[in-house]
């Protein structure tokens, strides 16, 4: 296992599958888990906006008895022009672990490396490997596997979670389809050199992209920092809604996941999103859970 986890490849298949069983632990035993960061202090390094990561893992190194210290961009030097690399050295002197939200997944990957502690990415334009332990936990719970499955990620498909999905399925075992037009499709340049990418099923036909699926995703088509071209993302991605329609092709077991926020009526609609297929507030409940496994791993 490598000292940071930046995309899920760094915590192998096997550690993967430990600690999304240590998660469902934490989730049954919730008070009741060792306190696992007791007298070590994890700084929250936040450079972009965040509700679910910032307050699920500062409430997660509470529970397991350290003391979280939240970051913005706004409060460091970091955000007046202080080099990652002299943030990176000094930190590591005081603090325990990083847990860090940035821009450019090559300048994350590299801050982590010049950090003495442990440094997990809680989203880069990359890749964002703890919504992915919540949404693999939230697909165990509600099949009792992964193995064997069909998943489908629909819309921006090159995006961080797009990306994400392609290493678990090939960690985890399960088919996975990503439906998103061309300019959105996966640019597997991107991706670590061990991913088989004739594995990986890219398809412009939303209904081929989701026909018996079992789990079926979406995401924002306006990721952070894509903002200037929200009006060309939302006419290229329409077709790409999952709506009542479009779900009708999936099995009729599908669960539909999204890791929030979600805007409705885009790349979702309200009927899907708040329906009875939608595990999305379980999803979002086992960040705390899933990312309070993986710091006992990792800073221990
Ligand atoms: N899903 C997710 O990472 O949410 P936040 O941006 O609110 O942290
Ligand atoms: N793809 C989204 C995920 C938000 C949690 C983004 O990067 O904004």
């Amino acid at each position: 296992m490598s000292k940071d986890l930046m995309n899920l490849g760094d915590l192998g298949a096997d550690k993967l599958a430990q600690v999304l069983e240590l998660a469902a632990w934490m989730k049954k035993n919730r008070g009741k888990e060792q306190k696992a960061l007791a007298g070590k202090s994890i700084g929250l390094i936040f450079l972009k906006s965040s509700t679910r990561t910032r307050v699920s893992f500062e409430v997660g190194v509470n529970e397991l008895g350290g003391s979280p210290l939240y970051l913005d961009s706004h409060g460091l030097q970091l955000g007046r022009g202080e080099s990652y690399e002299d943030t990176a050295r000094v930190l590591s002197r005081y603090l325990h672990g990083i847990v860090i939200r940035g821009h450019a997944h090559d300048q994350i990957a590299a801050f982590g490396k010049e950090c003495s502690v442990p440094v997990i990415n809680a989203l880069t334009d990359r890749f964002h490997p703890c919504q992915l332990l919540a949404d693999l936990q939230t697909v165990i719970e509600k099949f009792g596997h992964l193995k064997g499955l069909r998943v489908s990620f629909l819309g921006d498909t090159a995006c961080n979670m797009g990306n994400s999905w392609i290493l678990a399925s090939q960690l985890c075992g399960f088919e996975l389809r990503l439906g998103g037009p061309k300019g959105y499709q996966p640019d597997f340049s991107q991706l670590p050199s061990w991913v088989d990418t004739s594995k990986i099923i890219v398809t412009d036909d939303p209904v081929a992209a989701v026909k018996d699926c079992h789990v079926v995703n979406t995401d924002t088509w306006v990721s952070m920092g894509f903002e200037a071209e929200a009006a060309d993302r939302l006419k290229a991605l329409g077709p790409f809604q999952l709506n009542a329609e479009l779900l009708a092709h999936a099995d009729k077991s599908a669960i539909v996941m999204h890791c929030l926020p979600a805007y409705r009526g885009k790349e979702v609609t309200a009927e899907v999103l708040d329906g009875p297929r939608s595990v999305i507030w379980d999803e979002a409940e086992n960040r705390l859970h899933a990312q309070k496994a993986l710091m006992a791993t990792l800073f221990k």
